[in-house]
């Protein structure tokens, strides 16, 4: 299906769906997302070739030492102290902004060069207290979390009846009599993230457009034990902003099951959630510089977000991603391997409301862009069992990084999937042209945890979180190193 057909919306549906990891703004199709080993069909020149194949004794070294030597379990320590040290990251908290401080000195510590941050001002949206119950047929609590920036309820919260619909096209068949003052719970089929968040994004907006008083959406989410999702949504301009949460999806459920039965139902909502004044927050940056151009040209950048949600922990979203990106950068530098171009480690802030961290990164530096940036890598889709890397860019610099793919068997990821999913902070340069890649990684369960309580260190694994940053380490450093700069055609 085309989620954002309509040019007009384009650019909002990209700013505001990228923050929900990992979607492009074009034919939404998980069919098209190919997994492919490596094939043949790339003529690269011979000498390139073999310029590439040149690296296997150091892609040998930098698995060796990160799996089995002096680094191994690093990564997971390192990134569990963090965690335990300073729990949720939310976007306009103390403990984000003491995150970044202490991630601004470990960077210095380890040995990266030219360790600053630069501000960006993000969305403060603070959910406070909320809760939902239904009230007929029978009293239930109803475990919820709002979805960001939605507005309180009235003091004292809605008691509304309540309509179901599993689709905007079920919503829209009904009257707007049917739906005025109502509170509309949706129950969409679980599809993909990719396509089901839009009723997270859009399903307030929607709802309001017909008058409804608050919407309850069923957590994206394909499986669950009982735990509500957080997320992010849009308000389209030209609507009233009414109340929206997310509920789970055993409750969802029950509540369809119900509604066809064709039993009233009622529930209270009660949210007392506020935007306030946007946050000055920092982006973290740190670099190991390149040895022959400019250290500000041609840049390999390796990325994650430091910021999570106001529940779990965000070990999964985003600690791994962040903490394999640095670490990366880390040990390329203790391995004395510098190369030709500057890698650039950036700790992203504020990606989960609506990519904002990232988004002011790109505005800072867009009259720089084309000479600074060569290539971008993120990780913000689990860092699970590593399996290769997911490609955006254009068919030569595919088949630049399946060859580079071809050295990762001492870590058994030579996988080369494209287009890429999840990289939702590149993905404002790759959209444009600028090829980049994202850790292509066995994250089948990642929806499961995502945005959750759920999201904890349990989650992660030390010898994934090795060879992921590993794997990050040599393919950044090759792409860095190379004779040639990344291919690409921008737009
Ligand atoms: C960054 O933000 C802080 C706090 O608002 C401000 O004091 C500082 O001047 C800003 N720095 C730059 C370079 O804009
Ligand atoms: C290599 O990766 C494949 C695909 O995930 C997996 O089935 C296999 O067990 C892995 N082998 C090793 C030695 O880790
Ligand atoms: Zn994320």
């Amino acid at each position: 299906m085309i989620l954002c057909s309509n040019r007009q919306w384009q650019h909002l549906c990209v700013v505001i769906l990228l923050s929900f990891s990992a979607v492009k703004c074009e034919v939404i199709d998980n069919e098209i997302h190919k997994l492919a080993y490596i094939d043949d069909e790339c003529e690269l020149p011979d000498k390139l070739r073999k310029e590439i194949h040149s690296y296997q004794p150091i892609v040998n070294k930098i698995a060796d030492e990160v799996l089995n030597g002096r680094f191994a379990g690093d990564t997971y320590n390192t990134l569990s102290e963090f965690i335990d040290t300073f729990g949720p990251r939310y976007s306009g908290t103390k403990s984000l902004e003491n995150a970044i401080d202490f991630m601004n000195e470990k960077l210095k510590e380890v040995g990266l060069e030219n360790v600053h941050t630069e501000n960006a001002t993000i969305p403060n949206w603070q959910r406070g207290f909320e809760s939902a119950q239904l009230v007929q047929p029978h009293p239930q609590n109803l475990p919820m979390l709002g979805i960001g920036p939605s507005p309180a309820t009235p003091a004292g919260g809605i008691v509304a009846d309540v309509v179901v619909v599993e689709s905007f096209d079920e919503l829209n068949s009904l009257s707007d009599d049917a739906v005025r003052g109502k509170i509309v719970v949706f129950v969409p089929v679980w599809v993909s993230y990719e396509v089901t968040v839009e009723y997270r994004v859009f399903g307030a907006s929607r709802a309001a457009r017909k008058g409804a008083a608050a919407a309850l959406i069923r957590s994206i989410a394909p499986f669950s034990i009982g735990s509500p999702h957080a997320g992010w949504q849009l308000y389209e301009d030209d609507v009233v902003q009414i109340p929206a949460a997310c509920i789970t999806v055993e409750d969802a459920e029950m509540l369809k099951r119900i509604y066809r039965r064709g039993v009233p139902i009622t529930i209270r909502l009660e949210m007392n959630a506020k935007s306030f004044e946007p946050f000055v927050s920092r982006n973290t940056v740190g670099e190991l510089q390149g040895h022959t151009y400019p250290v500000d040209k041609k840049v390999v950048v390796l990325c994650g977000h430091l910021d999570s949600w106001d529940v779990g922990v965000g070990a999964m979203d985003d600690g791994g991603g962040a903490f394999i990106s640095w670490k990366a950068v880390e040990y390329l530098k203790k391995l004395n391997l510098r190369p030709a171009r500057t890698i650039r480690a950036i700790l992203w802030t504020g990606e989960e409301p609506a990519v904002a961290g990232a988004g002011e990164y790109q505005r800072g530096h867009a009259a720089t862009e084309k000479e600074e940036f060569n290539f971008f890598i993120e990780s913000d889709i689990g860092t699970f069992e590593p399996l290769g890397l997911d490609f955006a860019g254009n068919s030569d610099a595919e088949c630049v990084i399946k060859e580079i793919l071809k050295l990762m068997t001492p870590l058994n990821a030579t996988s080369f999937a494209t287009p890429m999913q999840g990289g939702p902070d590149i993905d404002l340069w790759t959209s444009r042209g600028f090829p980049g890649a994202s850790l292509l990684n066995k994250n089948d369960k990642y929806f499961w945890f995502h945005h959750t309580y759920g999201d904890s260190m349990l989650i992660e694994n030390s010898e994934y979180l090795d060879k992921a940053a590993a794997l990050f380490a040599a393919s950044a450093y090759i792409i860095a190193d190379l004779s040639i700069d990344m291919p690409r055609d921008l737009q």
